[in-house]
């Protein structure tokens, strides 16, 4: 049944999670190990490692890895990975860390989430790493501030999970094996993945659907890792989601998930990231839209498209699928792209969850070409500030 699905990227799930007994064992010896804290961003990438989704990963990177992520876009062995997954800390605590160590890292409430054997520790060019991840240097970008706000010495190794951030979205935090099954018992084999970070809006519903004409089924995955400040809320996204399944969706043809994992706004090279991680939950297709994971103005509208053909499709093994912008066309009265619109601009509607999202902060209902209005109720309701 499953080997009908695409296979993970480098061929079968790593799994970094502790087994029943091995967590008593470790968690038992942690009260020894050297601690370290860590933040909502590595706790993401720990559950990412724990369950699967970012395979062949086993653990922080080491320099061969990270080198080659950040200069080439592949792993040392060759296989494509666009992204650094990287536990920094100070030089300080560096210092007293021995190779070969265990390392137990905590959260903020002292509680064991895993634990590190120290292959190497490493120092690290943050500027290249902007350059070359980010497309620019400029501390604006969130995910360069979050760089340069980094420690300066980075730990690689492999980790073993003894827990995971499941309290939020648990009906819908399916693991790539979870995911797996659920296309399998479906008889799904060539599934589109879609990833946002947006309230859904009509665009988001075109190209959706556009895909699903061509595939068995829709895996409808938002972000749910950090996101910046400005990005509506994870549950509100999440509410906005199940009001439109329930009102515009065949229930048999759409699994929604979550992706646990940090927003990173590194546009193409995140493209790629976002599609390996959606081919280890199983996903065969992934949709590739207009400024794909961007922000501001660093990356061009289809950055994020021409990525692709810088990789092997082969060494990839998920097929993108990409789109234009699209939006509402008045003349048609339907959504379009310029692929299928012969109307001149001024009967376009744009639809940018940017737009959206100004409108709403200013007070604005958005009108149904922007978005559902079971959809905008529920923008509308949480934007409501509670009466005094
Ligand atoms: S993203 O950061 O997760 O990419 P968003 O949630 O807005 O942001 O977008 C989700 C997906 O929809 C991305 O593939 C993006 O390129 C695509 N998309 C968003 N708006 C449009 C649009 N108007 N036309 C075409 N694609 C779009």
């Amino acid at each position: 049944m499953t080997d009908s699905l695409i296979a993970p990227h480098g061929g079968e799930l790593i799994l970094n999670m502790a087994s029943d007994t091995e967590q008593a064992t470790l968690l038992a010896q942690a009260q020894t190990f050297p601690h370290i804290t860590i933040g909502s961003r590595q706790l993401a990438d720990l559950e990412m490692l724990a369950i699967g989704a970012y395979s062949p990963l086993h653990g922080f990177m080491t320099q061969a890895d990270y080198l080659s992520v950040v200069n080439t876009m592949h792993l040392s062995n060759g296989l494509p990975w666009s992204i650094p997954i990287t536990l920094s800390t100070s030089e300080e605590l560096a210092n007293n860390l021995s190779l070969g160590a265990q390392i137990a890292l905590v959260n903020d409430q002292g509680t064991v989430q895993a634990i590190l054997t120290l292959e190497e520790k490493y120092t690290y060019d943050k500027h290249l790493e902007a350059r070359q991840v980010y497309r620019t240097e400029d501390k604006a970008h969130p995910g360069v501030n979050v760089l340069y706000q980094q420690g300066e010495v980075l730990l690689g190794g492999p980790v073993r999970v003894l827990a995971l951030q499941t309290q939020h979205f648990a009906q819908y935090r399916y693991t790539p094996t979870q995911s797996r099954a659920l296309f399998a018992d479906r008889g799904w084999k060539r599934v589109v993945g879609f990833q946002t970070r947006n309230p859904v809006h009509r665009a988001h519903e075109y190209i959706q659907k556009c895909a699903m004409e061509t595939v068995d089924g829709l895996f409808l995955h938002p972000l749910v890792g950090d996101t910046k400040g400005d990005d509506i809320p994870a549950d509100v996204r999440m509410r906005c989601y199940e009001v439109l399944l329930e009102n515009y969706y065949p229930a048999d043809r759409v699994i929604l998930g979550v992706l646990p994992a940090a927003m990173r706004y590194a546009g193409p090279r995140e493209a790629i990231f976002h599609a390996l991680m959606r081919k280890n939950y199983g996903c065969s297709h992934f949709i590739v839209g207009r400024d794909h994971a961007g922000v501001g103005n660093y990356y061009g509208t289809y950055d994020a498209h021409y990525i692709f053909a810088e990789f092997d499709p082969a060494a990839l093994g998920i097929t993108p699928m990409f789109f234009d912008h699209t939006f509402y066309c008045r003349t048609c009265d339907a959504m379009a792209s310029k692929k299928t619109c012969p109307h001149s601009t001024d009967q376009h509607v744009t639809l940018s969850g940017t737009k959206v999202r100004q409108m709403l902060q200013s007070g604005q209902i958005p009108p149904r070409e922007f978005s559902r209005p079971e959809v905008a109720q529920v923008l509308i309701e949480s934007m409501k500030q509670p009466i005094a």
